[in-house]
Parts: structure tokens; C-alpha cells; sequence
């Protein structure tokens, strides 16, 4: 089997943290959501992977490069324009060959792995297996509706009138016959070859579409909230480790992980949290559910239930910070200079809510 990782998109709904990066690169827990993707596959027992990539192609070849680091071979295939999931599986028929595959979104996030999806896939004889999970907000997903025997009667993209609320979960199994598919459909209201209607016309066209109920979590991070979310969750799936230096005035809880190089010094952090390589922790609180990324400086500060990306700086904050995502390279902190007040250089598109 291969693996194809959809990976193009601008993220506009991640804006500003997608301005300079990948929404794919953005970390959880300090690793990019596709390094996680791509270590699924390869925990799956797949090495051959496809990544599509859009206009943000440049920066993921540069974070993800040829694959070696985690024993896999990787082909980049370009997406000129977003033209929806079935087109990306059309632009990929070179490289997938009459091969079975796995198709992955590159920012779906899904508890545990899937290997056990890929070895049921691949003892099978289905043409096509589809994981569905069970949601609160069907409208805004694929949705798929189930007859009385579990069999799929139809599904439908982001309907208006859900007629259930299992959603197309962004892991797709498929063998050649897809490509039957994707030439067969015509692009939706959104202008979009949806993988949706391409799934739908095996279903019509009687292949065998078998559909996975998962009962575990799934994130799309396709929001802020989302993000935060996924951090949550993934904090609560690492292994804990400390690498790095706790003095002996701090108190670290025992589902923290401090990476290497970094530093702990007089100060509280309770888990599930990640301290990054080389981040310093000075006379500061980190509070549960948090990612400190690498080379990051908290000092005099408390946060809590946030994320903040590399080389940030936060420091003698008087108030805690919560809920909060912190892009790379962002200097918070206290302005000793007068007149007393705000002082904010923020980009475009940036939420600041202030007490
Ligand atoms: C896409 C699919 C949708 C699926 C979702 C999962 O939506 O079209 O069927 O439920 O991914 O993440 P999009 O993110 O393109 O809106």
C-alpha cells in the first residue's frame, strides 16, 4: 500500500499563525501535525508516501524533506490550484500507480493511529474503506448516512439538514477504482471535486465501500479552537520524559515533559504539559494543558491551557494567560516606560483579549 498526504491549503481560518507557515507545520504538542500524520503511515507499515502541496509546498519540502528521518520515501506532487480532495487523487494517479492506498489530510489529528484501519483494509476485499465518527456539528463536514444493516445508503458535503451526525472523519482507503471516481464526478456548488461525491459513485456504482465507525477522539484543526483541542488531547497521549534541568526550587508534575537543553528554575509546572529544547522557565507558573516551544524564555509569567511557538519571549506579566495561542518570535511583556499603557504591534487577522 502507499500513503497520500493531502497537505496544500492557506489556512486563512488559522490567520496570522498561517501568514508565515503551513497550517500542516503548525506544532501540537511541539511537533507539526504532519510529522504526526506521517508517523501514522509509517507506523502503519507504509513507506511509499505522496504529499500534495499547494502554495505553502516550498515551506513543508524545507520542514519535511525527502523522508529520511523517519524511514520513509517521500514524492512531492503539486496542487496548482485547491481544487477539492477528488482533484488532489486525480493529480496523484502517477505516483499511486493501481496500488491500494491510504489518503490522509495533513491536518486531521485522530486518537491512537491507524494501523489497525490499514491491516483490516488490507484483509479485505473492499474497494474502499471511509472512517466515520460520530459529532455535534455534522453541517460543516462530509456526512454519511447508514441503512439498518451498517451499509452506506448515501453521503452528502456539509448538508444543511444533517441526516445523521456521523461525519467523514479525513482518512480514506481506496484501490484503483477511485480514479473511475474522480472522472466521474462534476465539481460541487463550491467548485470543488469533493472526495465525498467520489465516494458516493462507488457506492453507486455498486464497489464495496466499507465504513469504519471510530470511537476515539478526532480533531480537524482547521480553527484556533480546534488547535488548542488538539493540544489537549495529544498532551494527554505522549510519553513523559525529563530531559532537560529542574532545579530544585521548582515543582514539575510527574505528566510533564521537559525537552532537552531546557531549564526549569523556581518554578511550578503541572501537567499534562511540554516544556521545548532549550526553553527557559524562570520564577514562573506553567499551568496544565500547555505546549512551551523550543527556545522559548517565560519569565515571571504564569500561563495556562495555551500554546506558545518557538522563540517566543513572555515576560513579567502581571495577569495569567490562558486559552491562548502565541505564534514564533512574539515578545510579550511588562513596558517599563511611561506613559502607562498598552503598547501592542499585532498583525493582521490577531485576537488580543485584555482583562
Ligand atoms: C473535508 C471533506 C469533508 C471531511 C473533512 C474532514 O472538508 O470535504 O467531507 O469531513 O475534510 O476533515 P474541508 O476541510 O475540505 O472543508
Amino acid at each position: 500500500m502507499k500513503g497520500l498526504i493531502l497537505s496544500g491549503g492557506t489556512g486563512s481560518r488559522l490567520y496570522p499563525l498561517t501568514y508565515s507557515n503551513a497550517k500542516q507545520l503548525i506544532p501540537v504538542a511541539n511537533k507539526p501535525i504532519l510529522f504526526r500524520v506521517i508517523e501514522s503511515i509509517r507506523d502503519a507499515g507504509i513507506t511509499e508516501i505522496g504529499i500534495v502541496v499547494g502554495s505553502t509546498g516550498k515551506k513543508i519540502k524545507e520542514a519535511v524533506g525527502r523522508g529520511g528521518q523517519w524511514g520513509v520515501n517521500i514524492t512531492y506532487i503539486q496542487q496548482d490550484q485547491p481544487l477539492g480532495l477528488a482533484h488532489a487523487v486525480k493529480v496523484s494517479r502517477e505516483f499511486l500507480g493501481d496500488d491500494r492506498f491510504v489518503m490522509f489530510l495533513g491536518d486531521n489529528v485522530i486518537e491512537g493511529g491507524i494501523s489497525s484501519l490499514i491491516t483490516e483494509f488490507a484483509h479485505n476485499d473492499w474497494h474502499s474503506q471511509i472512517v466515520l465518527t460520530r459529532i455535534d456539528n455534522p453541517q460543516q463536514y462530509g456526512v454519511a448516512e447508514l441503512g439498518d444493516d451498517g451499509r452506506i445508503i448515501r453521503l452528502i458535503e456539509k448538508p444543511k439538514n444533517p441526516p445523521s451526525d456521523l461525519a467523514l472523519v479525513g482518512i480514506y482507503m481506496f484501490d484503483k477504482h477511485i480514479f473511475e471516481a474522480v472522472d466521474g464526478i462534476r465539481p460541487s456548488a463550491r467548485g470543488e471535486l469533493e472526495i465525498t461525491d467520489a465516494i458516493q459513485w462507488l457506492v453507486d456504482h455498486d464497489y464495496t465501500v466499507h465504513p469504519f465507525i471510530n470511537r476515539g477522539w478526532w480533531i480537524d484543526t482547521g480553527k484556533q479552537e480546534d488547535m488548542l483541542e488538539a493540544n489537549d488531547l495529544v498532551l494527554e497521549e505522549i510519553d513523559y520524559t525529563v530531559e532537560g534541568y529542574v532545579d530544585r526550587d521548582s515543582k514539575v508534575g510527574r505528566r510533564v515533559c521537559v525537552q532537552r537543553g531546557a531549564e526549569v528554575i523556581n518554578s511550578i509546572v503541572r501537567g499534562p504539559s511540554i516544556i521545548g529544547e532549550n526553553a527557559r522557565i524562570i520564577n514562573s507558573y506553567i499551568g496544565p494543558f500547555t505546549s512551551i516551544g523550543h527556545d522559548v524564555l517565560i519569565e515571571n509569567s504564569e500561563i495556562e491551557h495555551s500554546m506558545v511557538l518557538e522563540e517566543s519571549n513572555i515576560r513579567n506579566i502581571g495577569a495569567r494567560i490562558q486559552d491562548s495561542l502565541i505564534g514564533r518570535k512574539v515578545v510579550i511583556e511588562r513596558s517599563p516606560i511611561k506613559p502607562k499603557a498598552l503598547k501592542l504591534t499585532v498583525a493582521d487577522h490577531s485576537q488580543v483579549g485584555i482583562l
